[in-house]
């Protein structure tokens, strides 16, 4: 058995228990199926000398963009074509952590297994380094596919500008409180593509949650359990929405006057 980098890191363990519990959330949510879905984490801050003498275990992997602010710096990644239900229990055996190159384009896996990172790692990649950039000290990514909101981005009414956001601050008072920027609409793009990285960062400038049109979401945040409180939100306010809907009613939403009151009260 080789050592796990977790030996004897409580501080950076705890960081893979929490990937290891949300991992498990979004499989029983059924936003997982097979291997759908990525997190990823940034773990710079855990690193000390004896993990910067480890040597790659693997070859050095193109990200497929340049980096500038991810110069060194240390992510926790799920593998590709992994199942997250096996990421819950077994995240070293399903995920790796990986170094970026002084060249900021490319990767090596450090630990524990070459498991080789998910597919989306440009998009999750770009969106660490504009979390470093905007210094919010943000170091979580994740991305899923939860059946209610794909679902919405399957009418082209919902993907005009800002119309599910509005939609989904008016089912409950929680969501305008808690995505207070609401969820930005990413038109349709080949998954793992680096148009959908850029397009995904261009959107997270203005948004808490990004939709990937027909595909799935991106949530960031503090910690991985953050970013997926930010998609539950915004979940079950549309479950609310369908809830009503099969009543048989178009649900009344709360006023525009009640959404202000509650953005001063938050201060949002
Ligand atoms: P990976 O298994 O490569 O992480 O891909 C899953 C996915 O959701 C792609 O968009
Ligand atoms: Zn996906």
């Amino acid at each position: 058995m080789v050592k796990s980098i977790l030996e004897n890191r409580p501080a950076l363990k705890a960081e893979i228990d929490k990937v290891a519990e949300v991992a498990g959330y979004l499989w029983q949510k059924g936003w997982a199926e097979r291997n759908g879905g990525n997190i990823t984490i940034n773990i710079t801050e855990y690193v000390d000398d004896e993990i910067r003498q480890m040597p790659a275990i693997s070859p050095a992997y193109p990200i497929g963009t340049t980096l500038p602010s991810l110069k060194g710096c240390y992510f926790f990644c799920k593998g590709t074509n992994r199942r997250m239900r096996d990421l819950a229990r077994w995240p070293m055996e399903n995920g790796s952590v990986v170094r970026i190159e002084e060249d900021c384009a490319s990767y090596v896996i450090i630990a524990d297994n070459p498991v080789k990172p998910t597919s989306e790692l440009a998009a999750h990649l770009s969106m660490h380094n504009q979390m470093i950039e905007h210094g919010k000290g943000y170091k979580a990514a994740l991305h899923t596919h939860p059946i209610d909101l794909v679902a919405l981005t399957h009418n082209p009414e919902f993907l005009k500008k800002d119309v599910l956001t509005n939609l989904l601050w008016s089912m409950i008072p929680e969501t305008r409180a808690f995505c207070p920027k609401g969820l930005g609409i990413v038109p349709y793009k080949m998954p793992s593509s680096v148009e959908l990285a850029e397009a995904t960062i261009e959107a997270l400038k203005e948004y808490d949650v990004v939709m990937w049109e027909k595909h799935g979401v991106c949530a960031v945040g503090p910690d991985i359990m953050e970013a997926f409180d930010q998609v539950d939100v915004l979940s079950k306010a549309t479950q609310i929405y369908i809830a009503a809907k099969s009543m048989g009613y178009e649900p009344t939403g709360t006023s525009q006057e009640q959404m202000d009151e509650l953005k001063r009260a938050f201060n949002l």
